[in-house]
């Protein structure tokens, strides 16, 4: 089935100057770019895009680091691509990271994590329409 993934270069992966680097994995791979923004996430949306954390411990600083500089969002496609997306994204925990993986090639530590990935068909949908309304 073809499906759509909601990605985004974390503030982290920008400042190391990672968006060609990160776009190019994908697209070697054969996943298409649908949909892509540089935006500085508002506090309204990253509260909405983390509302399954908003309620932990460590969403303060969380909020602070996603809210502190541009990302660059996009919508990826192409079929089964959700699952394909997580494994070469990697463990949340960089440090725990697969070599190979972003988050093992390219970052050390949990929350610094340079790249998100929707994680299931749903938050995908949800995602999308929060970033893309106009892909979903
Ligand atoms: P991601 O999986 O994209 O979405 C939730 C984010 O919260 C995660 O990446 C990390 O950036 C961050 N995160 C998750 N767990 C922790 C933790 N225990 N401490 C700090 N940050 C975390």
């Amino acid at each position: 089935m073809v499906e759509k993934s909601l990605v985004f270069i974390k503030p982290d992966g920008v400042r190391k100057q990672l968006i060609g680097q990160v776009i190019s994995r994908f697209e070697r791979r054969g996943i298409k770019v649908i949909g892509l923004r540089m935006l500085t996430l508002t506090s309204e949306m990253a509260d909405a895009h983390y509302q399954e954390h908003v309620e932990r411990p460590f969403y303060p600083s969380l909020k602070k680091y996603v809210t502190g500089g541009e990302i660059v969002a996009m919508v990826l496609e192409a079929e089964n691509v959700i699952a394909a997306i997580r494994k070469m994204v990697g463990a949340t925990d960089s440090a725990a990271a697969e070599p190979g993986t972003i988050r093992g090639d390219f970052a050390l530590t949990k929350q610094e994590n340079i790249i998100h990935a929707s994680d299931s068909p749903e938050s995908s949908e949800r995602e999308v329409k929060l970033f893309f309304p106009e892909l979903s």
